[in-house]
């Protein structure tokens, strides 16, 4: 199967990345959101980083025309799922607003189009079972920010075909991203490794270890990862990162993944990282 139309549920951070990723590879999007106030401030995300990309020649400004020309906003899904071939569902970490979402989308989507969800923590398996279609039910995991980084975790679920995964790392491929296969597990494998090094991290400022930007600085400098892990937690939200420590802990009931009191307490007082401007650190 070839995939020629997509749809892409929700325009925030994960979900406007795929629409661009997908429009900028010639592939037409429906982005989806719940108010068109919404929609305009996704495609401006959108027209701003494909700006940025313009300026730094990775494509010419005939490229982002033609971009931005390949993605078509709308407000109602049963509307904007109706004749495409993959639907990728990205709205926020919520198992009941999936569930409600992916209703809509089982009922209008074509009988063959496949439903991928972008979610970073929530069992494949037991969202692909509140649909009449398992089998063709995918976890595409992409990473942010989604124009550069260059990984694609394609989660089988208990029922997912062979054939829809093959579709799924074509499609993945033709994005220019590396689809790389893995079991339906609690945090999967991206999320099971990382976090608990954020968490840990995060016990070190808890425990007086060291200051956030001396923790950063090991891990950069030591080790050579882009970002340190507090200012990562802060870029990835620290709702989000303590959500997916719930999920580890819950998933395999095993005390080494307890999130650090200090990420909850950060959490209760808002401090949630970029989004609300504090976090390990203060933004502008
Ligand atoms: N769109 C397009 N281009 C973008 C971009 C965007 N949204 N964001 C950054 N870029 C480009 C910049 O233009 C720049 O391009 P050049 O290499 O051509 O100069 C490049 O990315 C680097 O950006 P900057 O120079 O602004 O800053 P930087 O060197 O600090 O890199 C970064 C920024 C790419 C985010 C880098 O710090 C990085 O890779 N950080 C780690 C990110 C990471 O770990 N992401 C995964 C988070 S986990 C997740 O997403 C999933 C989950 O389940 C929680």
């Amino acid at each position: 199967m070839n995939i020629k139309k997509v749809a892409v549920i929700g325009g925030g951070t994960m979900g406007n990345g795929i629409c661009h990723v997908f429009a900028m590879h010639g592939i037409p999007v429906n982005l989806v959101e719940t108010k068109q106030e919404l929609a305009d401030k996704a495609l401006e995300t959108i027209d701003k980083n494909l700006e940025r990309m313009v300026k730094k020649e990775k494509i010419d400004s005939e490229q982002k025309v033609q971009t931005l020309e390949n993605i078509e906003t709308h407000t109602n899904t049963i509307n904007a799922v109706k004749e495409v071939d993959l639907v990728i569902e990205a709205v926020p970490e919520n198992l009941e607003l999936k569930k409600k979402v992916f209703a809509d989308v089982d009922k209008a989507a074509p009988e063959e189009a496949i439903l991928a969800t972008n979610t970073s923590s929530i069992s494949i398996t037991k969202l692909a079972a509140t649909t009449s279609r398992p089998e063709q039910f995918v976890g595409m995991h992409f990473f942010n920010p989604v124009p550069m980084m260059k990984l694609v975790e394609v989660v089988r679920g208990f029922e997912t075909s062979d054939e829809v995964v093959d579709t799924v790392n074509k499609t993945a491929r033709l994005l220019n991203k590396n689809p790389v296969p893995v079991s339906d597990y609690p945090g999967f494998v991206s999320n099971r490794v990382l976090m608990p090094m954020i968490n840990e991290a995060i016990f070190c400022v808890h425990e007086g270890v060291a200051d956030p930007e001396d923790i950063d600085d090991v891990m950069k400098l030591g080790m050579a990862h882009p970002m340190g892990p507090l200012r990562l937690a802060d870029f990835i939200g620290l709702d989000v990162c303590l959500d997916i420590m719930n999920v580890l802990y819950e998933g395999f009931k095993d005390p080494k993944y307890r999130p650090c009191p200090l990420l909850v307490k950060m959490v209760d007082a808002g401090k949630l990282g970029d989004k609300t401007g504090e976090g390990f650190y203060t933004y502008d």
